[in-house]
């Protein structure tokens, strides 16, 4: 069983990712394998909206893209972690979704089903204290899971993070993001064992 972890922040080791890092520490003590994914250290092209994908599912662009769309088509269980920018997810993030359009053929036009139950959790963190600016990133990740197959395991939302180092400096927030991280786990067990 494999939970996969997307940073979408550009801010190596700040808030994003740590809670990112928590959740999937979390996971890996219900005892399964995670990796993590840094979007901003990845050559992704924007989608050229060339229609090429239409009939058989593949994108022409040869980069970074082709490896991150398998992993995940594949892993059980995905962590997408995002800061807001502007109100909504940030580029990198955008970039990958749209990239994600080959899976929307697949499942769309194509018919193909995902074999398996999966689960995704969402985090995000923001500087003002509304949770308005929340909602266009949340929108975005239910389509991205509606497309991948995934269901919502949780939303982690938090507002009022500036500096880097706030998240660090707080153990309350920190616990959370392992928690769920954990309950992610157990929320694809039970399907799981069914396979096995
Ligand atoms: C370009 C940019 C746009 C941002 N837009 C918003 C915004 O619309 N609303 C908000 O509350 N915070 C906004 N922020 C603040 C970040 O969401 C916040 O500082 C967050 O903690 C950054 O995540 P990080 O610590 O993982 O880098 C923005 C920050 C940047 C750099």
């Amino acid at each position: 069983m494999k939970v996969l972890g997307v940073d979408a922040s550009p801010r190596r080791n700040a808030n994003t990712e740590t809670l990112l890092d928590c959740a999937l520490k979390g996971a890996r003590g219900k005892g399964v394998r995670t990796e993590k994914v840094v979007l901003n250290l990845l050559r992704i092209k924007p989608c050229q909206a060339c229609a090429r994908c239409s009939e058989t599912a593949v994108c022409y662009i040869k980069d970074d893209m082709q490896a991150l769309l398998k992993k995940l088509k594949t892993c059980d269980a995905l962590i997408i972690a995002s800061p807001v920018y502007f109100g909504t997810v940030t580029a990198q993030l955008k970039i990958m979704i749209d990239r994600c359009q080959p899976a929307w053929i697949e499942k769309y036009i194509l018919g193909k089903r995902f074999p398996k139950k999966r689960r995704g959790m969402f985090i995000s963190v923001s500087n003002y204290n509304n949770k308005n600016f929340f909602r266009n990133s949340k929108e975005i990740i239910s389509i991205l899971f509606a497309v991948l197959g995934i269901g919502l395991s949780s939303e982690l939302c938090i507002p009022c993070l500036e500096n880097r180092d706030d998240v660090r400096n707080n153990l309350l927030l920190r616990k959370k993001a392992f928690q769920r991280g954990q309950s992610l786990v157990k929320s694809i067990r039970p399907s799981m064992r069914i396979k096995e």
